[in-house]
């Protein structure tokens, strides 16, 4: 849903122009500096691109989630590092407070998180628990009115930037599984809680992950997000149905990224006296990729067209992060294909984007999870 489409195709206006002018061309300094320059994470907090999701009762933009995925859609259109850094705020930082949160707990941290003032993070991952995230052991032992939290999470994204955590914790000492777990509202400044150096990866330089590290951290029970144990898992998953299905947009955008690279050095490459787009064997490759990209544009936006109209679209989601999180990998590839030698070059943006969207089909669920999540649901 699209609540005025007149002032929305304005903004989406403003993210195109802004990929277009500042984010593209400072793309090969973030990659040698393995940072997002701080003018631009300033103009990111003006455009409110922090807050797109919070509700504008909290200082947000309220986003719908069609309107999300679109957003995404034009910003992945540059590196997708540029979305990493305002995702946790948009998406797993915060969305545990918006859809599980007290009133106290969302007039705490929301306001903040949507100007960009502060940055949150989303702490599942262990490890020793990885796409078994039922099975996490970081523990929180209630004592009075705290609980001291103790474990280590690990690829936690953003981090090394976060001001605040959304973790989940093991209530339950008896338990094994997912019923024993909560989720905690933790702040960085917690006595006992220290972050890891940023984790060496194979892309996404500028998108920080580490681990944190819990050394009987004193948390007020008032931060137990829902204010009742056992229910953190669910919290969890409801976080993560809405961030696949946005990581599917973020596919799209940088698809769509990938295809415009692969088109115009295609039209400019010339090879047998001719552009090589005037090739059948490059024409296939391209068709495909376009073919591809408008099925996973359909997809994402079907999707979040139901999720605005109420029902749950857990299995939507997990379609659409599966589709197009191993589309996008394709379509890198034959974009390296078609570039040959200069695709397998670090100046080249598609050699770069290669490595990045590898990501795509490991976070927020792997891909052998998403199919997981759909063959249970298909099968009920
Ligand atoms: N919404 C609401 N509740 C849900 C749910 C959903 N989408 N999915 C499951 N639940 C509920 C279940 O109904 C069940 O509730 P009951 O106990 O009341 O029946 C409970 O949660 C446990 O569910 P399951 O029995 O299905 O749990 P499981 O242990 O078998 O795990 C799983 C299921 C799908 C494999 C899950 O563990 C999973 O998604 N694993 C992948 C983890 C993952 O995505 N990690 C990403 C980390 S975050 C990240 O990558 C971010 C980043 O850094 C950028």
């Amino acid at each position: 849903m699209i609540r005025d489409p007149e002032s929305f195709t304005i903004l989406l206006d403003t993210i195109s122009r802004f990929v277009r002018d500042t984010l593209i061309p400072r793309e090969p300094e973030v990659v040698d500096t393995d940072e997002i320059p701080g003018d631009i994470l300033a103009q990111m907090r003006a455009m409110g691109l922090f807050g797109l999701t919070i509700p504008e009762e909290y200082g947000g933009l309220g986003f719908t989630t069609e309107e999300e995925v679109l957003a995404s859609m034009a910003l992945c259109y540059a590196s997708p590092v540029f979305r990493s850094r305002i995702g946790t705020n948009t998406g797993i930082g915060s969305q545990g407070i918006v859809i599980d949160g007290s009133p106290e707990q969302k007039q705490k941290y929301l306001p903040r998180l949507a100007a960009g003032e502060i940055t949150g993070s989303f702490a599942l991952t262990e490890p020793a628990a990885g796409s078994d995230a039922g099975s996490l052991r970081t523990t929180a032992r209630r004592d009075g009115d705290h609980y001291i939290l103790s474990g280590s999470k690990r690829y936690i994204t953003n981090a090394p930037e976060a001001n605040v955590f959304t973790v989940m914790a093991r209530t339950n000492l008896q338990s094994k599984d997912a019923r024993g777990v909560s989720a905690f509202i933790v702040d960085r400044d917690s006595p006992g809680l220290s972050v890891g150096p940023y984790d060496v990866k194979m892309g996404q330089r500028g998108s920080h992950t580490a681990d944190v590290i819990f050394d009987n951290v004193k948390v007020p029970a008032a931060n137990l997000i829902g204010g009742q144990e056992g229910m953190g898992f669910k919290t969890a998953m409801k976080v993560l149905d809405k961030a696949r299905l946005n990581i599917a947009a973020v596919c799209v955008g940088v698809a769509e990224r990938l295809l415009d690279e692969a088109l115009n050095y295609a039209k400019q490459r010339q090879q047998f006296g001719k552009p090589i787009a005037e090739f059948q064997l490059i024409q296939a490759m391209l068709a495909d990729s376009k073919a591809e990209v408008y099925a996973g544009r359909s997809m994402v936006l079907e999707a979040a067209r139901k999720k605005d109209s109420g029902p749950n679209i857990t299995l939507e989601a997990s379609c659409a992060k599966l589709f197009c999180a191993e589309m996008v990998g394709r379509v890198a590839d034959r974009a390296v294909q078609i570039h040959g030698g200069a695709g397998y070059m670090q100046v080249s943006a598609v050699e770069r984007l290669y490595r990045d969207v590898r990501l795509f089909r490991l976070y927020e669920g792997t891909s052998q999870i998403q199919q997981l999540v759909i063959a249970k649901h298909i099968l009920r």
